[in-house]
């Protein structure tokens, strides 16, 4: 059988850039490909890199596990990063990231999601899929053929980073 050679494409592990390309930063501090939220058209992917000192609300095995169970991998440096498919859960609309609201809104029904892409509100049946993310050298590689889409909507025990307090309008 054969398979298509996908090296260098979308569908395969690309490598996006150096990690001094994507400085962390607080949700709040966020500005798209500047600091904090990056988008990578080449990967289908918002990178978001979060800096150390970025309030959870686990903490300890349950906090681990949660990252585990999001794809959110923790850095040397005390950052964590998730890859984010700019494909809503919804019906497959490309969402964008709202800068007014410190979150990611789908423009077609309204899907909302945290900056970590856990679902918010809106018609998504679970929260934003993403890619598993790793690194080789100081480089970032989304690996796109790796798909978790398997983050149910939050809920207590499970959220990690706190609802924004701004309301996000259409
Ligand atoms: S496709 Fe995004 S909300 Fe429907």
């Amino acid at each position: 059988m054969l398979y298509p050679n996908l090296a260098g494409q979308f569908g395969s592990a690309l490598t996006v850039g150096k990690k001094t390309d994507f400085p962390a930063a607080l949700p709040a501090d966020f500005k798209q490909d500047q600091t904090g939220v990056f988008y990578r058209q080449e990967a289908k992917t918002y990178l978001v890199h979060l800096a150390k000192g970025t309030h959870f609300l686990l903490n300890g095995s349950s906090l681990t596990d949660q990252f585990d169970s999001e794809s959110i991998v923790k850095d040397k440096d005390g950052s964590y990063w998730v890859a984010l498919y700019q494909r809503c859960v919804h019906l497959g609309c490309t969402y964008a990231y709202r800068p007014d609201c410190v979150s990611f809104k789908c423009p077609c029904h309204g899907s909302h999601y945290n900056v970590d892409g856990e679902y918010l509100d809106g018609p998504a049946p679970r929260s934003a899929d993403r890619f598993a993310v790793s690194f080789s050298g100081g480089d970032v590689v989304v690996e796109t053929g790796s798909l978790n889409n398997k983050v149910p909507r939050p809920d207590d025990t499970t959220r990690l980073i706190a609802i924004p307090t701004i309301a996000c309008g259409a």
